[in-house]
């Protein structure tokens, strides 16, 4: 409704996150017209603020896409206008009830619907959301909240953290975002899918086999190190990224696009998988290396870390889904913080061409390699597909190296996944956010293998800043007869 008023608090405002992609996100939403006419924003944190000095952090940290364009001054003014500040606790009813005054004078007479983004570590969630519930409250429109991982260390954690939270909200109120699923490559991951008959038939075991999933950063946990010894890579990454990229290639046709009808089928694709066990995985941590003259910390050289800290900075896992689609067909997964490149990718691979002509009529130096997919989720996004080829000239030489782009190369920009997900948020599609049993799911698939790692304390092979990683990874792969695709 036109009339209704839209405010958006972001609890945590003077936090890495807020300052890094929820500002900026907001800020090409309004560019792009996408914001409700009568929107708020208001920044919520400890600290003392005023509203001017709110918006001179904004505007100091506002880079995104929006940067070049012509006209940027001018919307960021108007943009800057729409935005105030509340400090307060992030436990006390009283600070929420001074915040739900002001919200309320912006309000006036208006239906009000209010978004709450927890910026903020999970430990003061419940604090937040039972003082907002408490003290405010939005006159005949919505509430929501937004909430980030991590969402718990383990199943029972979770479990209490979505119990807590089901206290004061209702499920549909809870906006759980995996900001990788707002990503343009992943939401196109489905349309792939469900709308090319070339690829549609070929889904399944028998003729795909292996997939891959794989995430590389090329930096350390530099500054979150605190965060990150807490977590590990398993849970910062494989748990929520990766897995859910996994559910949505694998996951059956919804019986429509709804969010619940998705959201059912990415249910029991994970519902379908065998927990891990320790054999199913190689764990990592990254080690000093010296190049060129400069050398890269080792991840306990972080003062943040234990010395003796044996927390997986890197780790590959194979997943198999026990179905009549995907039975035997193993899903490879592999994350890891200070490789030697960074990026995200998707890759199928297919199984050979039964009674391969080539291979028959020219022996075995004429073999020809299996077909490739890569969804390249980042950076420069791309799909395309690895088909064997005639090298041109008078000999029979094949090679795989022309590339089929199967996705044209929009020259439109590309916006950030907090873009599309805050947008979703406040239209209330909830197709893009995480549902507590898909969450249950999630953690009851890695729970076990986590605890086991943890109580034995299993040592992590190290692996130096820079490099690709533990060869134990190749080991993994090869067991199940697959070598790892090099990221592009
Ligand atoms: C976050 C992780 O969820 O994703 C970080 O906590 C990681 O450790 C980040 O760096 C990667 O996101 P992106 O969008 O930069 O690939």
């Amino acid at each position: 409704n036109d009339e209704s008023t839209v405010t958006i608090t972001v609890v945590g405002a003077s936090g890495d996150l807020a300052k890094k992609k929820i500002f900026p996100a907001l800020f090409a939403l309004y560019y792009e017209d996408c914001l409700p006419k009568h929107f708020t924003i208001f920044g919520y944190a400890r600290s003392n603020m005023t509203d001017a000095e709110l918006r001179n952090m904004v505007s100091r940290t506002l880079t995104c896409r929006i940067d070049k364009r012509e006209n940027c001054n001018e919307k960021m003014e108007e943009f800057l206008k729409r935005c105030f500040y509340h400090s307060g606790q992030y436990d006390s009813e009283e600070h929420f009830r001074d915040l739900d005054k002001k919200l309320k004078q912006h309000e006036g007479s208006r239906v009000s619907n209010r978004l709450f983004y927890l910026s903020i570590p999970p430990n003061i969630f419940l604090d937040v959301v039972k003082c907002a519930s408490i003290s405010s409250s939005s006159v005949n429109g919505w509430t929501r909240v937004i909430v980030e991982k991590p969402f718990g260390r383990d199943s029972d954690s979770s479990a209490a953290l979505t119990r807590g939270l089901k206290q004061y909200l209702v499920e549909d109120q809870i906006f759980r975002i995996d900001h990788y699923l707002g990503k343009e490559l992943v939401e196109n991951l489905s349309v792939l899918r469900f709308s090319n008959l070339v690829f549609e038939p070929l889904w399944s075991r028998q003729y795909i086999r292996n997939v891959q999933l794989i995430f590389s950063e090329d930096f350390g946990t530099e500054g979150r190190g605190g965060y990150f010894d807490r977590y590990g890579i398993i849970r910062d990454i494989m748990q929520n990224h990766l897995l859910q990229i996994l559910a949505i290639f694998a996951m059956e046709t919804p019986i429509s696009l709804e969010a619940e009808d998705i959201r059912n089928e990415k249910v029991k694709v994970l519902c379908s998988m065998k927990p891990l066990q320790l054999e199913d995985v190689v764990i990592g941590q990254y080690k000093s290396h010296t190049k060129g003259g400069t050398t890269y910390p080792a991840y306990t050289d972080d003062k943040t870390v234990p010395k003796d800290s044996l927390t997986p900075t890197f780790a590959a896992a194979a997943l198999f889904i026990n179905n009549a689609r995907w039975d035997g067909v193993p899903f490879l997964m592999k994350a890891g913080k200070a490789l030697h490149t960074k990026g995200a990718e998707i890759r199928v691979q297919f199984r050979h061409v039964p009674g391969n002509l080539y291979k028959r009529s020219f022996g075995t130096d004429l073999d020809t390699s299996t077909n490739e997919l890569v969804i390249r989720v980042q950076p420069d996004e791309a799909i395309y597909l690895k088909i064997n080829n005639k090298i041109p000239g008078l000999g029979m030489r094949l090679d795989r190296k022309t590339d089929v782009e199967t996705c044209p190369r929009y020259s439109k920009e590309i916006p950030d996944a907090y873009e599309r997900l805050l947008l979703d948020a406040i239209e209330g599609e909830r197709r893009l956010f995480i549902r507590s049993d898909e969450l249950d799911a999630a953690w009851e698939l890695f729970t076990p293998l986590l605890k086991e790692l943890e109580e034995k304390r299993i040592a992590p092979e190290l692996y130096p800043y820079g490099s690709r990683g533990p060869v134990g990874a190749h080991y993994l792969a090869a067991k199940y007869n697959v070598r790892w695709g090099d990221l592009t």
